[in-house]
């Protein structure tokens, strides 16, 4: 992909994004500032409506925004093309869900593997990376299982193990623990906070869950439209 630069893993400068229906314009970012190091972990909370999912779709590419600068993964997105954003969501990001949305007609090792075969990996490449990563979530012992026959917890790791099989720059997880009990909770929260570690990605966690906020490398509040120290 072209365009790349190096340095942090995240970059927003003065991000303004708002939603815009004929009675009322909905400001949602009013100028979001953020600097992240790559292998690090950032957690971000804020009220319900205050912007958090808006604000890790735009980091993910899955929405766009109205100004400012945001860099992700080296990618500048204000400069992305429309055809090069389907090959940054698959490479350069890889997303976890409040849900997990597995494939229900695919084993965790099939729904793990198949993002790496639709990037143009081989079947064996692909196939032994998801091998690897459902082994170190602690799923080597349920990987031939489909979503159907695993806990909510153990569907959660196998959604986690998908988000790296691309080796991605940035993970973006939505409230990652927010459908779990508290055992499950406190197993993806100690995954999440392994990811930096164990993939050199930076993670970037929305979570209405303090202590979850409060374990990350740089911690902040969206209020008003800005990110501000927790
Ligand atoms: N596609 C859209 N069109 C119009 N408004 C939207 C759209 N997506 C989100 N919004 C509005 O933008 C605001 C921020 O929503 P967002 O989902 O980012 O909040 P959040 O902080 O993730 O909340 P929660 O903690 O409940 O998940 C809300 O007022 C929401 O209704
Ligand atoms: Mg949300």
């Amino acid at each position: 992909m072209s365009d790349e630069i190096q340095g942090a893993a995240v970059r927003c400068v003065g991000l303004v994004k708002n939603f815009a229906s004929k009675a009322e314009t909905l400001r949602v970012l009013q100028g979001v500032d953020l600097e992240l190091p790559p292998a690090s972990s950032c957690s971000i909370m804020g009220a319900s409506g205050s912007g958090k999912s808006t604000l890790l779709s735009i980091l993910g590419a899955l929405e766009r925004f109205d100004s400012g600068e945001v860099t992700v993964g080296g990618h500048r997105l204000h400069e992305l093309q429309e055809r090069e954003l389907p090959g940054f969501r698959s490479g350069v990001v890889g997303f976890v869900f409040q849900f997990h949305y597995l494939l229900k007609d695919f084993t965790a090792l099939e729904n793990v593997a198949l993002p790496a075969f639709m990037a143009g990996a081989s079947r064996a490449a692909a196939w032994a990376r998801a091998d690897f990563l459902l082994a170190k979530v602690g799923m080597a012992e349920r990987k031939d299982h489909y979503p159907s026959e695993l806990s909510g917890g153990e569907r959660q790791r196998a959604a986690i193990a998908r988000a790296l099989i691309n080796n991605p720059k940035v993970i973006l997880a939505d409230e990652p623990t927010g459908n779990l009990d508290a055992a499950n909770a406190e197993a993806v929260r100690e995954l999440m906070f392994g990811l930096p570690g164990l993939s050199g990605a930076a993670v970037i966690l929305a979570t209405h869950d303090r202590g979850m906020a409060e374990a990350a490398d740089y911690r902040f509040h969206l209020a008003g439209g800005r990110l501000c120290p927790l």
